[in-house]
């Protein structure tokens, strides 16, 4: 006899339908699965075999075959354990086909015939909704965040007797519902806010810049200027995520099994602050069984790398390619995984080692050669593709004992909010662009015109700077983000003259 149950599988960031099938036969008792399973997929029969004997379920002494369809993509994790016990529990007659039909099946079992949480239930259950499957049945612990997908019916379970009583009628598992623009309203809330930070006006100015237009951003300056205490309040003014926005970056988190149990839908806009001694797989994503790195789940959001040189060259260089395209592409045996990474690089760093290089209080102890080989840890490359370069100084005492006139962070996301809303129209056709940096040639060409005057301007900078091609486009979607700020139609001198001075301070420190 054989049964065919359906579950699935995930390829990157996004969910495809397997068919277990189970095959019972005459023959020497044998139990294979076959499929292109991985080791985790080989164990199931253990687990499964297990799980039955201790529900009481009678375990068929015959030759059982299981394929995971389609047989030439590679199967990962445990999660095939439930839809093979339900596929042997068909074959030995404990329920019907017909009532596994329009369902599917996900959860890894322990030996008792509990159910335990996968990894990846959003993607999966959403591509039940593309298959138009109508149920699903998984565990209880992934029924919320699986809830969030409009028009399936999740059924949560316990254990494996609970789904045996709902497939024979005798005890139903009731739909399982959260509503989700309750989820959403949670909204952006921050125990910090730029009002904490005193002085620093050009700082702040570049990071509402960067918001606004989802640029990247360095910043260097002697220790105790405040660079992280900066970067850490840049999510309180980055604008709401959209919902359409909020299932994507909750997918990937699902997928790397980092979405809080409480927090079945991501409502804020991510910060990831990885350490420098993070690994190139760590941040970009990989492994054995793939995963999205740092980059990744920072999708819709920011990736801050705090002391910049510290992280080790090789870990730098595999960003180069991800932040220019937005995605993480990485070659499996029989498949290429990719994996979004529409991300806002914010980096700190000091210009050198003694950390007080160009500091006008502090003598900088560094030699011309330590100065330049500290900041050669920065590619030329990597440096080309940050948007904005700020110095901090060091805060004036003035500034640190003034009183609670600080702009806080609410009035400072409503410009960047106003300037967003700018943007969203004119990208409103454009599927994936949210915002100015994430422009294609065409579109500059179409935003970012230049009159006359504007033009001379940047031809001078871009002699004098020696710039390259990327940093010429690179400061005319800064100077777009800019205009927008200001609400102006047109790029004007101003809104250039400030983009391509956020440009110059790599000349001062990187000669
Ligand atoms: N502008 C400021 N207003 C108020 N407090 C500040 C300011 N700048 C710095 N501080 C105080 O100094 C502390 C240290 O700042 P922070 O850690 O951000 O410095 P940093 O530039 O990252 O230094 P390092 O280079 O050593 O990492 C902050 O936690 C804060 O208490
Ligand atoms: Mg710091």
């Amino acid at each position: 006899m054989i049964a065919t149950i359906q579950s699935c599988g995930l390829m990157g960031i996004d969910g495809y339908i397997v068919t277990v099938e189970v095959d019972t036969g005459n023959g020497m008792p044998a139990f294979d699965v076959v499929g292109l399973p991985d080791a985790a997929v080989k164990e199931s029969r253990e687990r499964v075999r297990a799980a039955m004997k201790n529900c009481g379920l009678p375990f068929p002494l015959k030759h059982v075959t299981v394929n995971l369809a389609p047989a030439n993509i590679r199967k990962e994790g445990p999660i095939y354990d439930l839809p093979i016990c339900v596929g042997m529990l068909v074959c030995c007659e404990q329920v019907s086909q017909q009532s596994t039909e329009h369902t599917m099946f996900l959860g890894e079992l322990s030996l008792t015939g509990e159910l335990r949480p996968v990894m990846g239930a959003l993607p999966m259950v959403m591509a039940a909704q593309a298959a138009g499957i109508q149920n699903v049945i998984l565990p209880a612990a992934n029924a919320l965040e699986a809830a969030v997908v409009s028009g399936v019916h999740v059924h949560p379970a316990n254990n494996l007797t609970e789904i045996i009583r709902h497939l024979r009628g005798e005890a139903p598992i009731p739909r399982f519902t959260v509503d989700t623009a309750q989820l959403f309203a949670r909204g952006n809330q921050y125990p910090i806010d730029f009002a904490d930070v005193k002085g620093q006006e050009n700082v702040k100015r570049a990071l509402e810049v960067a918001a606004a237009g989802g640029h990247n951003c360095l910043l260097i300056g002697p220790p105790g200027s405040g660079k992280t205490m900066l970067a850490q309040r840049l999510p309180t003014i980055l604008p709401n995520l959209s919902f359409g926005e909020a299932l994507e970056v909750t997918k990937i988190h699902s997928i790397a099994g980092t979405l809080p149990p409480d927090t079945p839908l991501l409502a804020t806009r991510p910060f990831r602050s990885p350490h420098h001694t993070i690994s190139a797989m760590g941040l970009a994503g990989g492994g054995r069984i793939p995963k999205p790195g740092e980059i990744s789940l920072a999708h819709h959001g920011v990736l801050f790398l705090d002391e910049l040189p510290e992280f080790s060259k090789d870990v730098l260089e595999v960003m180069r390619q991800p932040l220019e395209n937005g995605v993480v592409t990485i070659a499996r045996v029989g498949a290429t995984l990719s994996y979004p990474c529409n991300t806002m690089l914010i980096a700190a760093m000091n210009p050198c080692k003694c950390g007080y290089y160009g500091d006008p209080n502090h003598t900088c102890t560094c030699s011309e050669a330590q100065i330049q080989q500290y900041l050669g840890r920065i590619s030329g490359p990597l440096l080309d593709r940050i948007d904005l370069h700020v110095e901090v100084s060091p805060v004036a005492f003035s500034d640190l004992s003034k009183r609670g006139d600080s702009e806080p962070s609410a009035a400072i996301k409503e410009r960047v909010d106003r300037a967003r809303a700018i943007q969203q129209a004119r990208f409103a056709d454009t599927e994936g662009v949210y915002a100015n940096a994430q422009m294609n040639e065409r579109q500059m060409e179409q935003f970012c015109a230049l009159g006359k005057q504007e033009q001379n301007i940047l031809k001078m900078a871009f002699d004098r700077l020696g710039l390259s091609a990327r940093a010429h486009n690179r400061i005319l979607k800064v100077a777009r983000t800019i205009a927008d700020l200001a609400g102006a139609e047109h790029i004007g001198t101003e809104h250039l003259a400030e983009a391509i001075q956020y440009r110059s301070l790599d000349r001062k420190f990187w000669r």
